[in-house]
């Protein structure tokens, strides 16, 4: 059957129309007034999302090899004083003084032609701003005030609001929390790695851009533990050929286009910091294809050292090009080094390290402080012990040596004390490790899927809507119809649905309307195969199988159907092999 791909219109449009009327992607809470940055996804989105939430999986949690965990969303106020989001998860804010809209300062300033308008102060924003046209009213803005506005959801525990608590602004701190049974779990060796996937939310100043800047969003993200001084991927070798193409530092401040490059040359020549961030990259960009985005309009672009958290040693962002948002960032692949763990370290008091053994006992000589207890005791009587522990470890001078006991510094003169040298034996060092983080926008995928995927074409003399879906993450897997919903035809396509559900395989009957009309329908939907029974069926127990992006049709006997379903579904077996 010819087809012929047409213009289509606006494409965000398009994509958002199909995503509403067939159930993919809905306003939430319509009956009373949709909220910003809030969607609910309908029956086919829902399972398209858990579709790619597995796709995800099977890299990382089963091929990577790293358990996924489930934390609260709700975090107590100590978490995040250490993190730093209490002080600084702040984006900088103004309000137009005409129309009352809050606005957010650097995307003001970077409608005007201001790049990378983030990194800039509320000072110069506040400047840069004077004079713009408000984007809500369209008045001049007038030496805007513009300040910090922290993008946590604020909530209090129990009853009294006695203790605050945030919903999380991202599941990685969950992970890093959860940092010291992970270790025993994994038996005290590094590497290892911890995913999780769940809901997050930041209250967005303005949100005005569907699904791709929500204030409830669902993060995939993996957390991988590593040797400071290790950073080589024991299983490089798998992306060491891989090439894709990098837009690094040098070529935007250069603006030349992005360069082709294997994962090998890039940590060869300094362009990614090391291994295990370029082995994430690869496997972003594997992960990405195969979820669906087009390869065209996919890029990697590393963060300028002045747009990098503070600490991170390097940091990408997987950016996915759509015609109505331009790059979005969808995915951020970072070296976090020790930073949250020492964070956590410092606010908890507990170590937050990996106690790794030497091959061989090691022995130093070290000195140590003797206490005279004898002279010691009576004169400080029941803080005598703490005293005594407290000079063991402190360091002295010629006199003496200052020890600090319930915040009172007490010299002892050296007359109290004897020092001697000791051979102690040494079995291993306790070590920080350092993260690296593949950070994953689940909503964000899911839209340049949908958009990626859209076309319409014209079939005899008609247009149709299709979603070009990869099988696996299609939400309905397979159709089935009854040519007529009589003579038994009816019959045989139900027992056929009931065998393919038996195989795990989500096929939808239908037998409402013309035969066309209901391949449209599946489509629209992203539907791969239909299977159609037939007259013939009744005679030879054969049905035709139907692929949705060529509209070809073979012959296939039913009992074939499981099997053969389950490959083309799977991408072990192509259409074209049939
Ligand atoms: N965990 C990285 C982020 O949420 O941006």
């Amino acid at each position: 059957m010819m087809s012929i791909v047409i213009r289509m219109g606006d494409i965000y449009e398009s994509v958002m129309e199909l995503a509403k009327r067939r159930g993919f992607v809905w306003p939430t809470s319509e009956c009373y007034g949709a909220v910003a940055g809030f969607v609910d996804y309908g029956p086919l989105g829902a399972m398209m999302k858990r579709n790619v939430e597995n796709l995800w999986r099977r890299f990382y949690v089963i091929r990577e090899g790293y358990y996924e965990i489930e934390c609260p969303t709700v975090g107590s106020e100590s978490i995040y004083i250490a993190s730093g989001h209490v002080k600084g998860f702040a984006d900088k804010m103004c309000q137009c003084p005409q129309c009352r809209e809050y606005l957010r300062a650097d995307h003001v300033a970077e409608a005007h032609g201001t790049n990378g308008a983030a990194c800039l102060s509320a000072e110069d924003l506040a400047a840069l701003l004077h004079g713009l046209p408000c984007p809500a009213c369209g008045e001049l803005l007038e030496n805007p005030a513009v300040f910090d506005f922290n993008l946590m959801f604020e909530t209090s525990i129990g009853p009294g609001s006695q203790r605050k608590g945030y919903l999380r602004p991202e599941t990685a701190q969950g992970i890093f929390t959860d940092f010291n049974r992970l270790v025993r779990f994994y038996r005290n060796r590094l590497p290892f790695g911890a995913v999780q996937i769940g809901k997050s939310y930041r209250n967005e100043i303005s949100p005005r851009q569907g699904m791709i800047r929500l204030r409830e969003f669902t993060q995939a993200e993996a957390e991988i533990f590593v040797h400071p001084d290790q950073k080589e991927h024991p299983n490089f070798s798998a992306y060491a050929d891989y090439a894709m193409p990098l837009l690094g530092i040098e070529q935007q401040q250069k603006s030349t286009p992005s360069i082709l490059v294997t994962m090998k040359d890039a940590v060869a020549q300094g362009l990614v910091a090391n291994e295990y961030v370029a082995y994430y990259l690869a496997l972003t960009h594997d992960l990405l294809l195969r979820a669906g985005v087009d390869a065209e309009k996919l890029r990697f672009r590393q963060h300028l050292p002045d747009e990098r958290a503070h600490y991170a040693e390097d940091c990408w962002d997987a950016e996915i090009f759509s015609e109505r948002f331009g790059w979005v960032e969808t995915v951020g692949i970072a070296d976090r080094t020790d930073y949250d763990l020492r964070a956590h370290a410092k606010e908890s008091g507990e170590s937050f390290t990996v106690f790794i053994p030497f091959d061989e006992v090691r022995y130093e000589t070290r000195r140590r402080i003797v206490a005279d207890m004898g002279v010691l005791g009576p004169q400080y009587r029941g803080r005598a012990k703490r005293i005594a522990d407290a000079l063991a470890v402190a360091t002295p001078g010629n006199e003496g040596a200052e020890v600090t006991i319930d915040g009172e510094t007490i010299f002892i003169p050296k007359s109290l004390y004897r020092e001697v040298e000791e051979q102690v034996e040494i079995r291993g060092i306790e070590v920080r490790p350092h993260v690296i983080e593949p950070s994953y926008g689940i909503d964000r995928m899911l839209y340049a899927v949908l958009e990626h995927s859209y076309a319409e074409e014209m079939v005899e003399g008609e247009v149709r809507k299709v979603l070009r879906l990869p099988p696996d993450i299609a939400p309905v897997q397979v159709a089935v119809f009854p040519l007529m919903n009589r003579d038994g035809l009816d019959e045989i396509a139900l027992s056929i649905t009931g065998i393919l559900a038996e195989r795990a395989i989500l096929a939808q009957y239908d037998d409402s309307g013309a035969i066309g009309r209901r391949y449209r329908r599946q489509d629209e939907i992203g539907t791969p195969f239909a299977v159609t029974v037939d007259y013939d069926t009744r005679e030879d127990g054969t049905v035709t199988v139907r692929d949705r992006d060529t509209m070809r049709q073979v012959r296939l006997p039913i009992g074939d159907l499981p099997e053969t379903l389950a490959s083309l579904i799977a991408g072990t077996l192509r259409f074209d092999q049939l």
